[in-house]
């Protein structure tokens, strides 16, 4: 019998199965298989074939410090875990439009990297990066613009100026003579990124590779390559908001889950450094169902916002939405409220979100959400000057949350004067603050404190 000389690839996960699927068994996508020709690769992803492996005892293994470039924004230092590692392959992924290019352009301007910087665009030609960089005020003169799609050309021209820095824009939009599919295709681009990562890490080369998450699944998103590289991060954001979060979601040099928040102007991005004064900047007064909460996104704590609208329903089902929290946590805390509170809910509709396109998943706001949803519902305003932080039990109980301290910390800093905390973490930081601290054991006990 012939072999398959074609296989289905999900764009999404890169996924492979031998016939067409509707949905990918994966990563549970819908409509994302492509059928691809089947490539011979050889083997030629060892890129660490110059040094010859022996097997080696794990305690004389030298660690020597990892030289790190200052990518001149803090914000973006601290996503990378202290700067860009000298050598490493970073995948800057995002939506197309959010402001990837710009933020690698801007990047190129103000890193401290000493020899040349080759920019490889397939997207734009010199005249458009040049505009864009005249808008964003590049002034650098070590910056080399290429305009090409072909990897083997790419590669040429690295080897011949030798930049200390390379920047893809957009992997999707480059291929290789090896493989016969079209670019973009998951075959194509996983098989890119393992040529320049090839070359790269062979001349100690660091490398930013831009990668469009795409909807549509015709182009493979940057997700087929997160395994390939040393990091991954996402640059974030609402089309109609200005600002935009960059969030690690994998590092081998860093921590991940650390984001940082930057802003869109005219002349390109800029950074937030203080995240909570930013965001709670224009609250009102005494309004019902708001309240603040001290959340951690990576090693940080930012204070953000949060909202519930509790109505009556007019017709039918109840209906519940939310934005920047999960929708089943909601349901699962009014569940809560009901049976622990006795509180009948079942006619009314629940609408929650994070002040400011801010997502938050850690369990720790759960006792906010609750707050803010009873407040609103009973038409008190929860006081100005007051945090709350909790997880919720699902018989009520109010359980410790995770780096107490630097969430009680940060509140205080932020000129805030209650913060109602778990009773099980009221011990470990007595005496600690001046802010008042109260700690409660149930629902019951935090409404009390809170609403009265
Ligand atoms: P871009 O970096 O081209 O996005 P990506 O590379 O992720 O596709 O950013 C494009 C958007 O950013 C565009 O909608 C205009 C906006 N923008 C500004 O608001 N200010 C600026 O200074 C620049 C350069 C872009
Ligand atoms: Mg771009």
């Amino acid at each position: 019998m012939a072999k398959n000389s074609t296989v289905f690839i999900c764009s999404e996960c890169g996924c492979e199965q031998s016939k067409w699927l509707g949905k990918c068994p994966s990563c549970n996508s819908w409509n994302t298989f492509y059928e691809e020709k089947i490539t011979k690769t050889t083997n030629k992803n060892n890129f660490n074939e110059n040094i010859i492996s022996k097997p080696i005892n794990l305690q004389d293994i030298k660690i020597e410090d990892v030289p790190r470039f200052n990518t001149g924004f803090e914000e973006l230092n601290r996503v990378l875990g202290g700067g860009l590692v000298q050598g490493s392959l970073t995948l800057v992924g995002g939506d197309p439009g959010v402001g990837k290019s710009t933020l690698v352009l801007q990047l190129c301007n103000k890193i401290d990297v000493t020899g040349k910087i080759l920019y490889v665009s397939g997207e734009e030609s010199g005249t458009q990066i040049k505009l864009r960089a005249d808008r964003l005020h590049v002034v650098k003169d070590n910056i080399i613009f290429l305009g090409e799609t072909n990897m083997e050309l790419i590669e040429d021209t690295i080897k011949d100026i030798k930049p200390q820095l390379v920047i893809i824009d957009s992997i999707q939009t480059m291929y290789s003579d090896d493989i016969t599919s079209v670019s973009g295709s998951v075959s194509q681009v996983r098989e890119c990124t393992s040529q320049i990562m090839q070359i790269c890490k062979k001349q100690n080369i660091s490398t930013i590779l831009i990668g469009h998450v795409t909807k549509e699944g015709a182009i493979a998103g940057p997700r087929v390559l997160e395994h390939m590289v040393d990091t991954v991060l996402y640059l974030e954001g609402e089309r109609y908001l200005i600002y935009r979060i960059l969030r690690s979601v994998k590092n081998r040099f860093g921590a991940t889950n650390e984001i940082g928040i930057f802003e869109m102007q005219d002349n390109g991005l800029s950074e937030i450094n203080n995240p909570s004064t930013f965001l709670l900047s224009d609250r009102s007064e005494n309004l019902c169902g708001t309240v603040i909460v001290p959340a951690l996104e990576g090693t940080r704590t930012i204070l953000v916002e949060l909202q519930s609208l509790v109505t009556r329903t007019v017709f039918g089902m109840p209906r519940r939405t939310t934005l920047g929290i999960d929708f089943n946590k909601l349901n699962l805390l009014m569940a809560v409220i009901e049976k622990h509170l006795d509180i009948s809910l079942g006619n009314f509709d629940a609408y929650t979100n994070v002040v400011g396109g801010i997502k938050i998943y850690e369990p720790a706001i759960d006792l906010a959400i609750a707050m803010t949803v009873l407040s609103s519902l009973k038409n008190i305003p929860i006081s100005n000057d007051t945090v709350v932080i909790g997880e919720i039990g699902l018989n009520g109980e109010i359980k410790s949350v995770n780096l107490i301290e630097n969430r009680v910390k940060e509140s205080e800093k932020m000129g805030f004067k209650k913060c109602i905390i778990p009773k099980s973490n009221k011990d470990s930081i007595k005496g600690k603050y001046v802010i008042e601290i109260i700690g409660v054991s149930d629902l019951k006990e935090a409404i009390d404190e809170v609403i009265g």
